[in-house]
């Protein structure tokens, strides 16, 4: 049942192009029109929305906040990402016109289960975005738009992740559509992109002995930094909590712009730290800007691992070691760049001994709050 692979964490990283793959199939025709009929809620509920909240955890809300970056783009609404838990403890301000989505590979996690609750005695719309087909939460929404992701045994999220990522941005398109905020035919683009994304999560996986063999050498790294910038910044996140869970490692995720208003104090000699860089064709000279952050921190004696986009070669002169993912346009990038980071963190703490399926104190689904 692991599929000739030694975890269900490694089978369920390799299954991501499928993931992927089956979470676009049959929700849009030839001609880019998407088709969430299944979604139990209209477009003309859908039409007055003028605030999203995404409530989720972990992973989970990780995903979430590359929603936030696509559907601000796309649709030009508001969206606020908070954790489930932190979200009725604070007199949130949501009515009837919010639609809250909520992010649960599980379905079950109970803090997030309560935040729904709570949303919809506000008069909100929920929106469940769930791989656990008849789950609590996706019964007690709204609305729902299933991810295809499989079964996912492994304590730490992969594959559900991807295909989180990936009905968000089905749903930023579908908004869109409704509201008229894209022309038909940009909408049918950027699904031609997505179309591509599977392949290309395939040539990352082709590609990893030597992600594989940094992890395993690293085995004896006792502090791992991530930084990020725009949807690279969850990705950066996403990959410091996997570190943790799986190898107990300490790990953080941070902003790559907030370096200097306090992190970078954190780098000494040797200090390993990733950076999801940005595609140099990307807006804003964002590009420019992390790789000058790669320079800032390795002339601080940073040991700078880098995930770039095939074709960059500005990194290679600050870089350790570079990881290149196929070229993507940039708000789908997160698809690619986290794989390496799965990679790295199951093959550090599979050399380590542990058993990446089950980390210890960890619960696949969290069912108290
Ligand atoms: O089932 P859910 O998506 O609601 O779970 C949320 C988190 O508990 C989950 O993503 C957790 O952070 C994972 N162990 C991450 O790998």
């Amino acid at each position: 049942e692991k599929g000739g692979y030694d975890s269900f964490m490694e089978k369920e990283i390799n299954d991501q192009p499928q993931a992927v793959a089956d979470t676009l199939l049959g929700r849009s025709d030839a001609d880019g029109r998407l088709t969430l009929d299944e979604l139990r809620v209209s477009p003309e509920e859908l039409k007055n929305v003028n605030k999203i909240m995404v409530l989720a955890c972990g992973t989970s809300a990780y995903a979430g906040q590359v929603a936030k970056y696509a559907i601000e783009h796309w649709c030009r609404i508001p969206v606020e990402v908070e954790l489930s838990h932190e979200f009725r403890y604070r007199d949130p301000i949501v009515d009837s016109n919010t639609l809250i989505v909520a992010i649960s590979q599980s379905g079950e996690t109970m803090d997030t289960l309560m935040a729904v609750r709570y949303a919809k005695e506000q008069g909100a719309k929920v929106l469940a975005i769930c791989n656990t087909n008849g789950s609590t939460i996706p019964r007690e929404a709204d609305a729902v738009l299933y991810t295809h992701a499989g079964p996912e045994i492994a304590v730490a999220s992969t594959k559900a992740f991807l295909a989180q990522i990936t009905a968000t941005y089905l749903l930023g398109l579908y908004l869109a559509q409704i509201r008229g905020n894209k022309f038909q035919g940009e909408i049918k683009d950027i699904l031609a992109d997505l179309a591509k994304v599977p392949a290309k999560i395939q040539q990352v996986l082709d590609s990893s002995d030597s992600i594989k063999e940094l992890g395993n050498l690293m085995a004896g790294t006792s502090s791992v930094l991530f930084l990020g910038r725009h949807v690279g910044f969850p990705v950066a996140m996403e990959g410091a909590l996997k570190l943790k869970e799986l190898a107990y490692i300490h790990a953080e995720g941070f902003a790559a712009g907030e370096l200097k208003h306090g992190p970078i104090a954190l780098i000494e000699e040797g200090q390993p730290v990733f950076v999801v860089v940005p595609s140099p064709r990307g807006r804003d000279s964002l590009h420019a800007k992390v790789v000058s952050n790669i320079q800032e921190i390795r002339a601080r004696g940073a040991k700078t691992i880098v995930i770039a986009e095939e074709g960059d070669d500005a990194v290679k002169a600050y870089a350790e070691h570079v990881f290149y993912v196929p070229e993507t346009p940039t708000l789908l990038a997160p698809l690619l760049t986290t794989v390496p980071l799965q990679i790295f963190a199951c093959a550090l703490a599979t050399a380590k001994g542990y058993d990446v399926d089950q980390p210890r104190n960890l619960a696949k689904s969290v069912t108290v709050e």
